[in-house]
């Protein structure tokens, strides 16, 4: 099985990592369809990589097309599970490892808001390099049935880890009030807010009419959308209607932004001195959170250049963050 999703700033990502003096201990926060983990394992050949995902859906295609790959590199690799409750990996998934010894790799099924404590569990007190590629892969959104993206033809579910997470999308559209709806169309993608009212007064008076849960869910919205939200022109091309509506419910339904700003500090703090965190973002809420958070730090930032943009269009609204320690 091929990986659909096509990392973005890869190299850049690679050029980053080559200028550190260590870089024996790794962690991807975002596996994904394995493509930065990968590179990692390829270019560096780190003693220990965490690789985390909250959809469980990632971890099986990567168990299911890498896994050779990284046995052929000399990796021992260990699935496992964190149990938030419980406060720690599954013992025997942990020790499996343990008794192996030589070059490891780590991939954990969990929220990454968790990855201090996964490598308190592992016996690992600092790192080198952590990365953060945020959002959605390309393999999710052309999901069927999962109500990622506009082009969906299922019910609006969203949830990272369905396993876990109690309230989809289509739940948000029926149970939020009103003002609710704006509150969460201004603060998540910014929408203005006359444009997010009215959104919300349409959103209202369909689910009157019918409640949101069927497959007619992403239909019944774009419709809406097209209505109301102006199609924007920016310096990045065009946006689609629907996209900044489908962006706020995904981010609200898995608590994106909170994620985020729990984690960072968390990164920063398992970080040996000199070593990176590298965090890439796709829209102004990740961007405000990580300007605030790089406001008292050193680092940089670096954007896709014009022919990677034409390579992987999924890259052109990206910003990657790159935060010395
Ligand atoms: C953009 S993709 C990463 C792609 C990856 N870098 C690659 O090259 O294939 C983002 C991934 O992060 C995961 N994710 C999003 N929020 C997460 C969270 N809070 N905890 C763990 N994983 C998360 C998503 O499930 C998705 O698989």
């Amino acid at each position: 099985m091929k990986a659909v999703h096509k990392p973005v700033l890869l190299t850049q990502v690679k050029k980053q990592i080559e200028g550190l003096s260590e870089r024996s201990r790794f962690v991807d926060a975002t596996l994904g369809d394995g493509g930065h983990s990968l590179m990692f394992l390829e270019s560096f050949a780190p003693e220990f990589l965490l690789s985390i995902d909250w959809d469980l859906q990632s971890i099986r295609f990567v168990m299911s097309s890498q896994l050779d790959k990284a046995k052929d590199l000399g990796y021992h690799v260990v699935l496992a599970e964190y149990d938030p409750v419980a406060r720690r990996l599954k013992e025997d998934q942990r020790d499996l490892d343990a008794k192996g010894g030589g070059k490891r790799w780590y991939i954990v099924h969990s929220n990454f808001v968790y990855l201090d404590k996964i490598l308190e569990n592992l016996g690992v007190k600092s790192v080198d390099v952590v990365l953060f590629d945020l959002g959605v892969s390309s393999r999710q959104l052309e999901a069927k049935k999962r109500g990622f993206s506009f082009k969906d033809r299922g019910t609006l579910d969203m949830r990272m880890d369905p396993q876990t997470q109690q309230v989809n999308a289509y739940d948000l559209l029926n149970f939020l009030s009103r003002k609710e709806l704006v509150r969460l169309f201004v603060e998540t993608v910014k929408m203005p807010k006359s444009v997010a009212s009215k959104l919300a007064e349409e959103i209202v008076a369909l689910r009157e009419d019918r409640p949101f849960g069927d497959k007619d869910d992403i239909r019944r919205l774009n419709s809406i959308a097209y209505k109301i939200v102006p199609v924007r022109r920016g310096s990045r091309g065009r946006l689609h209607p629907a996209t900044l509506v489908f962006l706020a419910l995904r981010i609200a339904v898995n608590t994106e932004l909170s994620n985020l700003s729990q984690a960072l500090p968390l990164a920063f703090k398992v970080l040996n001195p000199g070593g990176i965190l590298i965090v890439i973002g796709f829209h102004s809420g990740e961007f405000d959170i990580l300007d605030r958070f790089v406001a008292d730090k050193s680092y940089k930032i670096i954007v896709p250049s014009l022919q990677e943009i034409a390579a992987n269009p999924r890259s052109r609204s990206a910003k990657m963050y790159v935060i010395y320690k």
